[in-house]
């Protein structure tokens, strides 16, 4: 009897523990569908300031008027920023607590040591671009820290003061890095996750994690860098 409640409660525990790796596995992509559509959006700074102002205006007025009031989208956009990064750091720390302890108890599935690798790489990384996007939101959503632009710049002004300045390219460069690096792994483990990797389709899986975090990668990039080499200006 007392056998079976043990067991109950193990499986529970474990049903519990993939249903946060799949909420883990949602939300981040989730935030991978935002990268594509940001980065996409930055690329508007090669367009011009008109071009770029008019975007960054259109976000925060006009988006998807009259499905949204004028000014609301990007209030709903945020709440769910905020719930799916909320969503994401709970169940990466869930699951680190809960794998940490079955260590401990000695009834976890032993990981290689490349999963391990993986593993602590993903909260190495995820635990520096928390801090970085905390400095983003500082310079670019709330002004708190102006990075060579005045208090009334345009958002394109904004980008190009920022970026004229060396110290800035390369926090962005160590930035962008880690989001490659942190992306690159995380969307092939929540394909895992999901269960959507087959035998046959797991080399084109590999590949797609792959492509999808070097375009989040060169799609970031290029606006700094064509603005650090004086091309945009
Ligand atoms: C070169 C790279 C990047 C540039 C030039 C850039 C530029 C900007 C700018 C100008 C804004 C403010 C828009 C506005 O309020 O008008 C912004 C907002 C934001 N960025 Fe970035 N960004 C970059 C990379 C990233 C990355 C890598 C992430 C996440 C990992 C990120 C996450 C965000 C978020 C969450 C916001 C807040 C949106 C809001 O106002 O609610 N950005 N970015």
């Amino acid at each position: 009897m007392a056998t079976n409640t043990v067991a109950i409660k193990r499986r529970r525990a474990w049903t519990t523990t993939v249903f946060i790796k799949q909420l883990m596995a949602l939300s981040g992509l989730f935030l991978v569908l935002f990268l594509l559509f940001h980065a996409y959006g930055n690329l508007k700074l090669f367009i011009g300031a008109e071009a770029y102002d008019h975007y960054a205006h259109w976000l925060k007025g006009e988006a998807f008027y009259p499905i949204f009031p004028k000014g609301t989208f990007i209030w709903v956009f945020r709440a769910l920023m905020v719930a799916a990064i909320g969503i994401h750091i709970f169940s990466a720390f869930y699951t680190w607590y809960k794998s940490k302890k079955a260590r401990k108890h000695q009834y976890a599935v032993k990981k290689s040591a490349v999963d391990a690798y993986a593993a602590r790489t993903m909260r190495i990384t995820g635990v520096l671009l928390i801090f970085l996007i905390v400095f983003h939101l500082l310079q670019f959503t709330t002004l708190t820290i102006r990075t060579g632009f005045a208090a009334d710049a345009s958002p394109y002004e904004m980008v190009i003061a920022s970026f004229q300045q060396p110290w800035i390219f390369v926090v962005y460069l160590i930035f962008v890095s880690l989001v490659t690096a942190h992306v690159g792994h995380g969307f092939w483990s929540a394909f895992q996750t999901m269960g959507w990797v087959r035998k046959n389709t797991r080399t084109f899986m590999l590949w797609l994690s792959g492509i999808v975090a070097g375009v989040i990668f060169v799609m970031f990039m290029l606006p700094p860098l064509f603005i650090a080499t004086g091309v945009i200006h």
